[in-house]
């Protein structure tokens, strides 16, 4: 866990970072709660959500990221940290790998390219299991205020808070909002 906790903090400096501990902390609730140990990250960046879950609750993650630079990170952090046999990593854009996926997880932490949350939302709730859960980060980033985003930026609002109202609305989850950082989203799945 120190090597893990080092992980983070060199890539909490990063462009694209590791998600923020309060976001960790959610997740690690939820997946006790939910008794989770069948996981999948989708934006899955250096692995180490991956990592932080698999080697707190055992059991399987499957990560996807699309840059390989990252990718092959994360399966060096995944080797270093002795989990590399409990991850299937799949360097590809998720858009891609999601329809193909089969079989159920326990736990969706969905982490990507935020415009693209709305679209990946059907293939999640397919994918979680009764009692599952969907965990998605940055739900708030830009804000709740549509006037107050720059213009270059309105069609990302409008995407996230699409996605807001796709999970709040769906009556097949039980859906709570944390403002945790940029917010982050728990969707339990009836
Ligand atoms: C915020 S970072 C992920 C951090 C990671 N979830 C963590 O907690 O350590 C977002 C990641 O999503 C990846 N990503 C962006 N678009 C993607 C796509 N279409 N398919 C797969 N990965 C994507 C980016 O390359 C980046 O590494």
């Amino acid at each position: 866990m120190d090597v893990l906790f080092e992980l983070r903090e060199a890539a909490k400096r990063g462009r694209d970072p590791t998600c923020s501990d309060g976001t960790l902390a959610i997740l690690m609730e939820t997946a006790a709660r939910i008794g989770a140990t069948n996981f999948l990250e989708i934006g899955a960046g250096e692995g180490l959500t991956s990592a932080a879950l698999v080697l707190r609750f055992g059991g399987r993650a499957v990560a996807i990221e699309n840059d390989p630079e990252r990718a092959e990170r994360a399966r060096e952090n995944f080797l270093r940290l002795g989990i590399l046999e409990a991850v299937t990593l799949i360097c590809e854009d998720a858009a891609a790998v999601l329809p193909r996926l089969e079989g159920t997880y326990d736990l969706i932490f969905l982490d990507g390219a935020k415009v693209q949350y709305r679209r990946y939302f059907p293939d999640c709730r397919r994918l979680l299991r009764r009692g599952g859960a969907l965990v998605a980060d940055d739900v708030f980033f830009l804000g709740k205020d549509m006037n107050a985003v720059p213009k270059k930026r309105k069609m990302l609002a409008e995407h996230l808070g699409e996605f807001r109202e796709l999970l709040a609305g769906d009556p097949s989850f039980e859906t709570k909002f944390y403002e945790c950082g940029d917010g982050v989203a728990v969707g339990i799945k009836r």
